[in-house]
């Protein structure tokens, strides 16, 4: 490590999940499924879902807040707001605009990533990279994702795996052996059709057709998308490594997209880390999409699993497809 380079460093997290949560037994309630059935395949026991009067810029606002007073940060010192979505407001304009409105944000640019469940990986190399760079010194960075409103209620095969959420960073200017050590972004469009909304983009605008063949939920095909995340978070955590000059065993949390306990299990065993070595909250959660990395860090440091020198591997993989991975030296 080169001290004395400049890098991005986390000076503050903050997450937020909504207060309504839809378990396994009331799910059995919606479709044909059962709380074994989802709690073998997939690990998640419930999750929370946002309630009708409020919207993703409402979540992201949250937890943006909270990484914000972490930092000791005013808002008017806050240059750039990136918002990792596919669940943004509107379809334009950006909801980084709308999330930089609502905090009084008056300084800063704002735009959105899409990038699915991969999309804080996205958002946070965009962001490091910035820093780096030196063009920007407080970059916010929130993953916020209200996918109950892209979810099927009739689907059993994508209804019981999802959750929403948001989580934010600030990331500030750092000038010694901490903070962000390398990013890793990687996709392959050949397999955008695993996973995707139909309806509702230019190639498809809404129609009454659309509708009645409900085009605008999530269609994913579980078993390749299944097959497809374990082998590539497992590249990007080696890529990712190899990036800052690490191994393995230089890992002290590693911190996985919560898309399925099997998927991040297989990968972790690929990597040959112990699972008491690994941020899991998929039980509590399901998969929050863009959310999902930067609230189980958050809630890593809550209870006490971060300490300042600790290097943590983030892995992201999600439709597109997509996936990345970050060494993050945790500290100021
Ligand atoms: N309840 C009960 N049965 C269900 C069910 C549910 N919620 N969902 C599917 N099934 C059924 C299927 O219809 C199938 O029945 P069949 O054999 O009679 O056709 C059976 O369970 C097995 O289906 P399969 O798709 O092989 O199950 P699986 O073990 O692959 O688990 C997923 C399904 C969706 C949980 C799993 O494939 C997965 O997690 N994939 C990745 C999805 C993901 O992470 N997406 C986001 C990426 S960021």
């Amino acid at each position: 490590m080169n001290p004395g380079t400049r890098r991005a460093v986390v000076a503050g997290i903050g997450s937020y999940v909504p207060d309504k949560v839809l378990t396994n037994q009331d799910l059995e309630r919606v479709v044909d499924t059962s709380e074994e059935w989802i709690v073998t395949r997939t690990g998640i026991h419930e999750r929370h879902i946002l309630e009708d009067h409020l919207t993703t810029s409402d979540m992201a606002v949250e937890a943006a807040s909270r990484a914000l007073r972490h930092a000791g940060c005013p808002a008017s010192e806050v240059d750039l707001v990136l918002l990792a979505t596919v669940t943004g407001d509107y379809v334009f304009p950006s909801t980084a605009c709308v999330v930089q409105e609502k905090l009084g944000l008056t300084n800063a640019g704002a735009f959105d990533i899409g990038s699915s469940c991969s999309g804080f990986i996205a958002a946070l190399s965009t962001g490091s990279a910035f820093v780096q760079s030196g063009t920007f010194k407080n970059v916010l960075v929130i993953g916020a994702d209200a996918i109950s409103r892209l979810v099927d209620w009739k689907d059993r095969n994508t209804c019981v795996i999802f959750g929403d959420g948001a989580a934010a960073v600030l990331l500030r200017p750092g000038f010694g052996d901490r903070g962000i050590l390398s990013c890793y972004l990687k996709s392959d469009g050949a397999g955008c059709r695993y996973l995707y909304q139909p309806a509702g983009g230019a190639k498809m605008p809404p129609s009454l057709d659309s509708i009645t063949n409900r085009l605008h939920y999530i269609r994913m095909d579980g078993r390749e998308t299944f097959k497809q995340a374990a082998r590539s978070m497992t590249q990007a955590a080696f890529e990712a490594l190899k990036m800052a000059g690490l191994e393995t065993t230089d890992v002290d949390l590693m911190v996985p997209h919560q898309a399925n306990i099997r998927i991040i299990q297989a990968a972790v065993q690929r990597m040959g880390l112990p699972m008491d070595q690994v941020a899991v909250n998929i039980d509590r959660y399901g998969n929050t999409v863009a959310a999902s990395i930067g609230l189980a860090l958050d809630e890593a440091q809550q209870n006490g699993r971060v300490t300042a020198g600790d290097n943590i591997l983030m892995v992201g993989f999600g439709a597109g497809l997509t996936w990345g991975g970050i060494v993050l030296r945790w500290g100021v």
